[in-house]
């Protein structure tokens, strides 16, 4: 979701604000801009589409001025529309604001503003900032000090950067809720997003909290507190980050992070054996465990709760992170939250979390990326160490996530040696599983590509695998898609099967394998056509994808892939571009 990055510095800013802008180009977005500063003049450019195409139509690295702010704007108030693209302005043109987050209030606050006779130009909830600013700074208060005094009105959650033509050498950022990260360098001085936009030769961060302020300008960053008190802050070296990710000859990064899965396996399980331990410990010793999560990573959270149940004997529940607060009342001191989240940043997760930390419960966390909100906020952090996944749509990172389950649950019985080597063999079973299949399920795919509802099914540890492989086909293929256990399906949807319906059944040869047939009979004597993942022929089948035999708790590792790939080829197929599926976000920093 939205990206946000300002520079003030030696160097002319705009193209190093854009570069920033594509590092975040991941998050998701849909409009893009950036403001600069020059010769006491403010100078605004921005448009609907992606990076390029804006830059290409308005020219957006190309804007002068030594002072810039830049933002990706992914739509939640208002339209994908030009007026809607941050940033966004006062009616005097002076002051210009990129916002990450929503002000909930936005509707009294631009009311009040209209009728003090502000023009707004916009749908979106952040132009009434750049508006207050105004009017503070019309009874003569400076940037900072208009800032400070409009903060306390703003309700809900923002990361914030405010630039004004009437103090040309400053960038003003706030934050609360919302991450805001500040970078120093000898060429000059950055506030993000997200750390991950600022270019290598940063090395440093300075800690910004929320309800706090910075001030950037050509001799260095400067931090505040709300009532406008100077903080010290030590800093911190920015020693996590990650490589420029290029698609590697493949045609999408959906297909590139998917083909790096049979290494992921490997990095993954390349984890400290004590803090396993003691986090394995914790979870056996806690009244209760919790894990939430939101998306994919939820659906690994499935799979992980039934491998603490069936291998460390521990009963835990999953929570959607955004149905979190509702069950808040029941976490206490005795409780161990496991929040799983790739970006770390989730709003959902990240708000369940703090609340379940004020009530006194243990945060263990399972994120990829580095340097997140969620990290600064756990008793301990479980790396997935799968590198950065820049399609929308979550793939190795959930494989990477099965992978810290099975360890975990491993550790419960003191027995995780042995679940690191079961996992070194799974590693080529992976590769198997890409290499016999792909082509058949690109054929697969256009066998299917017409069809507009999917139903996947499964029992035990895979009825998650199911439920995974349909949310893979709605968010990048555009099909309405429904996973669940296989014995549900007579409970209501088998109503939904006609004649050659897609059914995909996913039976590996275990002590499912039976009753998950026999529910394929069902929908089959209904007319669905059976896709079937499995280790075991069946003359029941009308498609059949085969997959190496693994362990049973292995299954999931395995049985995902030919739906990560039948997705793929399902949205290649239909034409749509996999990694950036409309209306979706890598980052959703919004609840
Ligand atoms: C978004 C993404 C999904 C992801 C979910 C949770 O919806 O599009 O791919 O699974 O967020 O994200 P997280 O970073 O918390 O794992």
């Amino acid at each position: 979701m939205c990206g946000i990055i300002g520079y003030c510095g030696r160097e002319i800013a705009a193209p190093i604000v854009f570069q920033g802008l594509k590092r975040v180009e991941y998050r998701g977005y849909d409009s893009a801009g950036i403001a600069t500063l020059s010769d006491r003049s403010l100078l605004v450019k921005k448009g609907v589409g992606k990076l390029d195409e804006v830059n290409s139509q308005k020219g957006l690295d190309a804007i002068p001025g030594n002072i810039g702010i830049g933002h990706t704007r992914w739509a939640t108030h208002g339209g994908v529309t030009e007026p809607n693209a941050h940033p966004h302005c006062d009616c005097s043109g002076e002051v210009a604001v990129i916002h990450n987050g929503i002000i909930e209030n936005y509707q009294e606050l631009r009311e009040q503003l209209i009728s003090n006779g502000h023009r707004i130009a916009s749908e979106t909830d952040t132009e009434v900032i750049p508006h207050l600013i105004e009017d503070e700074m019309k009874k003569g208060n400076s940037l900072k000090a208009a800032v400070l005094a409009i903060a306390p009105r703003l309700e809900g959650y923002y990361a914030f950067l405010a630039i004004s033509s009437r103090e040309p050498d400053k960038i003003v950022g706030a934050r609360k809720g919302s991450p805001l990260a500040v970078g120093i360098s000898d060429q000059g001085f950055f506030a993000a997003s997200d750390a991950l936009a600022f270019p290598d030769y940063v090395t440093e961060l300075l800690p910004l909290d929320d309800h706090e302020m910075v001030v950037l300008t050509h001799h260095g960053a400067e931090l505040f507190d709300a009532a406008g008190n100077r903080l010290q802050r030590d800093k911190r070296r920015l020693t996590s980050r990650w490589g420029e990710a290029n698609k590697q000859g493949y045609r999408f990064f959906m297909l590139k992070e998917i083909m790096e899965q049979p290494r992921v396996v490997e990095d993954a399980a390349a984890q400290n054996k004590e803090l396993f331990t003691d986090i394995a410990l914790d979870i056996l010793r806690a009244g209760q465990v919790i894990i939430t999560a939101c998306g994919t990573s939820r659906y690994a959270a499935l799979v992980g709760r039934y491998l603490f149940s069936k291998v460390g004997r521990k009963f835990c529940d999953v929570v959607m992170a955004s149905e979190f607060h509702y069950f808040a009342d029941s976490v206490d001191k005795d409780t161990v939250v496991l929040a799983v989240s790739q970006s770390g940043e989730t709003a959902d997760v990240i708000e369940g979390v703090k609340e379940a930390k004020a009530a006194g419960a243990k945060i263990v966390s399972i994120i990829n990326r580095p340097m997140s909100l969620l990290e600064d906020i756990s008793n301990h952090v479980i790396y997935l160490n799968c590198g950065p996944e820049l399609c929308v749509a979550a793939t190795k990172s959930f494989l990477s996530q099965l992978v810290v389950f099975y360890l975990l649950s491993f550790s419960m019985i003191n027995a995780f040696d042995k679940a690191v080597n079961n996992l070194k063999r799974i590693s080529s079973e992976v590769s198997k599983t890409i290499d016999w299949n792909n082509d058949k399920i690109e054929r697969l795919s256009h066998e299917l590509k017409t069809k507009n509802d999917f139903y996947y099914i499964a029992r035990g540890i895979n009825f998650a695998i199911a439920s995974e492989g349909a949310l893979k086909a709605k968010e990048i293929s555009y099909i309405h898609a429904e996973g669940m256990p296989a014995g549900e399906l007579k409970h209501g949807t088998l109503a939904l099967i006609e004649p050659l319906t897609p059914v995909a059944v996913i039976c590996p040869d275990d002590y499912t394998y039976n009753e998950t047939l026999s529910n394929a009979i069902e929908a089959k004597a209904r007319g669905a056509y059976i896709v079937a993942i499995s280790d075991r022929d069946n003359e029941i089948y009308d498609f059949w994808i085969e997959i190496p035999k693994v362990d049973e708790l292995l299954y999931p590792l395995i049985t995902v892939i030919p739906l990560q790939l039948l997705a793929y080829h399902l949205a290649v197929s239909r034409g749509y571009d996999p990694d950036r599926p409309r209306n979706l976000a890598k980052s959703v920093t919004v609840k």
